[in-house]
Order: C-alpha cells, then structure tokens, then sequence
C-alpha cells in the first residue's frame, strides 16, 4: 500500500530545540496572523504599525521567495516540526561580507523557551560557516529585554546606542546596536557540513 503521509517540512539547518527551512506559501495566513499583532510589529520595528492584509503578505513572500536576497527562513519547533516564527539576513553585502539579523518568534506560546536563542545562534552559524560574511548586527529597543537576552547568549554584543531613539508606552528607549564578528564565534554545527571531503 503507497504511504500517503504528508511529506515533513523540509528543513536547511537542525538544532537542537529548533531547525530552520524555507517557506512556502501555505505559511501565509499564519504570518499573516501573527504579523497583525501590534506588539509584534512594534517589536520588530514597523514605521507605521497597522494592519497587514494578506495581499500585503503576498508581496513580503514574493519578495523573499524569489527575490535576489533570498536569506529568510522559517523556524520550525524541532519537535514537531511546526512553524513558530521566521529570522532572516537582511541587506547581505557580499563585498564587505555584512548582513543585518532579523527575527520574530511570531507564536506567542513559543516565546521564552530558548528558541529565539538558538534561531539566533543558527543564523550566525549560516552567515559566517556558509556566507563567508565578516560581521552581522542587529538593532533591539532599550525595551525589548527577551530580545537583547536572546542575542547576547546566541554571541552578540552591544557596541553602540541610539539614544532615547524610540517612542514607546508613553516614554523614550534607547535603540541597543549590537553585531557578532566571525572570528568571535564557534560553529556549533554548520562546520561540520562546510568541509572539504
Ligand atoms: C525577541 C525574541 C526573538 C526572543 O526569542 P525567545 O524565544 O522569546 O527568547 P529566549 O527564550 O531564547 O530568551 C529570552 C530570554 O529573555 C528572558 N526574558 C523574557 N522576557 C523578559 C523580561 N521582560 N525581562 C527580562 N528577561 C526576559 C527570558 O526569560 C529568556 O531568558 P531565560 O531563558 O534565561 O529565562 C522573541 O521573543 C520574539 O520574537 N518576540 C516578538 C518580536 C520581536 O521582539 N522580535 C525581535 C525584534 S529585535
């Protein structure tokens, strides 16, 4: 009798809490929902917070689908395999080897559970093991504590502020600017795939 299970996502890098694949389309209404969460949107730094109709997702995952700058993943619960959020690499620069980490754990249940940690830790795995990038950095709000807790422990470190930069719950927060350099990190797992035979 042919096996008529679903195949399992597929998947680019697996750590141990979470693996990282690409997207497909039957994601979308997932982040579509996800994304119209103002704390969320707030978070990950939206000009103009509002709502994001689906057509709106559509473009985003056209853009990171097929466009040229295609360094955007899925993040997947390692467990069972369900998508909880997405990271990606922002602006790669490949003369200077530079790129700007991006991140939203979009399922609220899935927060503060490591994830956001390891993701991060992967995506500095991926930049430097399989990019060759140089440096990689990232912009958190003076706010957004999980946030700079995750990027520290996944090699991050703060190296400037933007003082009282961004408006939020009635007060001023500084924009934390924090970057990781190559030769600051260890490979945790993508070393092992990157070598010669
Ligand atoms: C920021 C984000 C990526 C972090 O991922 P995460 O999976 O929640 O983070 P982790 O569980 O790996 O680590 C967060 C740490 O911060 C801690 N933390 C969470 N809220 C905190 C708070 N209010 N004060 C102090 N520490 C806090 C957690 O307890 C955890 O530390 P612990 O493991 O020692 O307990 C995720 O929460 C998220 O996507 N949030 C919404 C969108 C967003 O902020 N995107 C990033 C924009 S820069």
């Amino acid at each position: 009798m042919i096996d008529q299970s679903p195949e399992p996502p597929i998947v680019n890098i697996v750590g141990e809490r979470v693996a990282l694949g690409p997207f497909s389309k039957d994601l979308l209404p997932l982040f579509t929902r996800w994304i119209n969460d103002f704390g969320s949107q707030l978070r990950v730094g939206f000009p103009m917070p509002g709502p994001v109709t689906a057509e709106f997702e559509e473009g985003w995952y056209d853009s990171v689908s097929t466009g040229a700058d295609r360094n955007t993943f899925v993040i997947r619960e390692r467990e069972t395999m369900t998508a909880i959020g997405s990271t990606a690499l922002h602006g790669v620069d490949m003369r200077h080897r530079t790129a700007a980490f991006g991140i939203m754990i979009g399922d609220p249940n899935a927060r503060g559970k490591g994830y956001g940690t390891e993701a991060a830790t992967l995506m500095l795995d991926y930049g430097f093991t399989v990019l060759g990038l140089h440096s990689i950095n990232l912009t958190v709000a003076g706010f957004n504590l999980a946030g700079q807790t995750a990027y520290q422990r996944a090699g991050f470190r703060e190296c400037g502020r933007l003082r009282e930069r961004i408006q939020f719950a009635g007060r001023r927060w500084d924009q934390i600017l924090m970057d990781c350099l190559a030769h600051e990190f260890e490979s945790p797992i993508l070393a092992r795939t990157v070598k010669p035979d």
